[in-house]
């Protein structure tokens, strides 16, 4: 492969341990802003159905959806995720009719001129259940929107429960992408998290995936996780590279176990320590981007000619709870199953998280909001701001209060502005600021959660409930 060269100074870069000690703190990740932390539950079904309705007249106009299946036949104690195990086959028989009735009626919501431009089924693990499940909730899908010529139908997929023929049959169904959670290549990092092993070799699923034509093949990484090491890590990391996808997602673990009381347990074999967090990531970095992968935000490595550099390079990456996106394939998201957010243009609604209760709410109700957040236009300009670090890192103020119909004086006392609070950063030359117009360098990436976190003034707010940003 012909490496694309990135200039970020990586080989002269060491570790600065000052800055990891001062900058490794508790912050939001930024998938929605404000983060799912402040949504309240004085929003309810009322409120979403309102939110459903007037986002028809919203941008951007087309839609996506989420389907969530919170079922997992084995929990990995790492796993940040809403995720059920034990469940039987009437119990998923009434969850998939629960499904149904919710895309059934909030689908009538929504204005079918409007096009379909992506279904993306996350978990869980969606190749858990029955494939029978997955082509009748697809049909649903087909049936009650208006799917655009091009599209993305994309699904998460466990390798412990991957069959080659599961794939073939997705592909039948219409799906074009498939993310592979791999997480890591060493049994004993498996092991450790209580995570099962693929059933079949990474490299042969990999290839069946490519021979029956998928256009997309993701797979997820995680760093920091017990029993790995810099250099097992680095195994980790060429392994993956010579699988050849187009996409590569390395995840920092984020470990809240205030939330998530199933991580505790990884305490007692312990973590690497932030130095060797870092070190795996910027390893990482340096691996895929000299075999050709082009950074995307913070995680997220692809090709040059996908659709995510290009743009990037317009400064149009976007960033939701699926991970980043661009406009062309990721609408307005309505979210199906429990515990799935909707993300509308001026508002997020989630379902209920456990999914008993997601039945009985759909059976007596249509819906099952469990909590929401209403967007204030204030709200709605510190969410381009936030989106634009993290995602472009660059943010034009002028072209935000463009967007907005105000001036760039008003967008910076909205973020509190203050280039005091970036000194660090300026310094070392990881950010430019330069009348209407901030660049952050690549070299500034691990901090990118601290950067963003200096224009949220919800920020202080809240604060035991996120992971360290590093
Ligand atoms: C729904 S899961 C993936 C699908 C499938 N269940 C699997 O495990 O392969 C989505 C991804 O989130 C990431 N993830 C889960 N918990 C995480 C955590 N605590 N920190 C960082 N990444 C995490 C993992 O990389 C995982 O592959
Ligand atoms: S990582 Fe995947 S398989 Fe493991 S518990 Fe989470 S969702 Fe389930």
């Amino acid at each position: 492969m012909i490496g694309l060269k990135i200039k970020t100074g990586i080989d002269k870069m060491k570790i600065n341990n000052k800055l990891l000690n001062k900058y490794n703190r508790k912050g939001p990740r930024y998938t929605s802003y404000p983060p799912a932390t402040h949504f309240s539950e004085k929003y309810n079904d009322k409120s979403f159905i309102k939110s459903v309705t007037l986002s028809n007249d919203e941008k951007p106009e087309n839609v996506s959806v989420y389907i969530h299946i919170p079922f997992c036949p084995q929990i990995c104690h790492f796993c940040g995720c809403t995720t059920e195990s034990g469940f039987t086959k009437p119990f998923l028989e009434r969850y998939v009719d629960a499904l149904i009735k919710e895309i059934e009626f909030v689908s009538k919501l929504i204005d079918k001129n409007r096009k379909l431009t992506q279904i993306h089924w996350g978990g869980g693990t969606p190749n858990a259940i029955s494939l029978k499940y997955i082509k009748r909730i697809t049909h649903k899908i087909l049936q009650c929107f208006n799917l655009n010529e091009e599209y993305e139908m994309a699904i998460e997929c466990s390798p412990a429960h991957l069959d080659y023929k599961h794939i073939e049959l997705l592909k039948s169904y219409g799906f074009n992408r498939i993310s592979l959670g791999i997480q890591d290549f060493k049994d004993e990092v498996l092991d450790a998290i209580n995570r099962r092993r693929p059933k079949h070799p990474i490299d042969k699923i990999i290839d069946k995936i490519h021979n029956e034509g998928f256009t997309g093949t993701n797979i997820d990484l995680v760093y920091g996780l017990p029993l790995q090491t810099v250099e097992g890590f680095n195994e980790t990391i060429d392994k993956a590279i010579s699988l050849n996808t187009d996409r590569i997602v390395t995840f920092s673990y984020a470990h809240v176990p205030s939330i998530l009381p199933r991580q505790k347990i990884l305490e007692n074999i312990g973590f690497p320590s932030s130095h060797e967090k870092a070190e795996m990531y910027n390893n990482a970095f340096k691996k895929f981007t000299e075999a050709g992968y082009v950074p995307i935000g913070m995680d997220h490595f692809c090709r040059p000619d996908d659709e995510f550099y290009l743009a990037l390079k317009n400064n149009q990456l976007h960033r939701n709870f699926q991970g980043y996106c661009t406009t062309k394939t990721t609408g307005q998201v309505y979210g199906f199953g429990a515990s799935s957010i909707s993300q509308l243009f001026s508002a997020y609604s989630q379902n209920v998280k456990n999914a008993a209760q997601y039945i009985k709410k759909i059976n007596d109700n249509n819906t099952a909001v469990l909590r929401g957040y209403n967007l204030t236009q204030n709200e709605k300009i510190i969410r381009d701001v936030i989106n634009s670090i993290m995602c472009n890192y660059f943010v034009d103020f002028h072209e935000i209060a463009e967007r907005f119909e105000t001036n760039s004086y008003k967008i910076k006392e909205v973020i509190a502005f203050d280039k005091e609070k970036f000194k660090d950063f300026i310094d070392l030359n990881f950010m430019k600021i330069e009348n209407d117009k901030i660049t952050i360098s690549h070299d500034a990436r691990l901090y990118i959660r601290n950067i963003a976190m200096e224009f949220d003034p919800l920020m202080d707010t809240k604060i035991g409930t996120y992971s360290k940003t590093i």
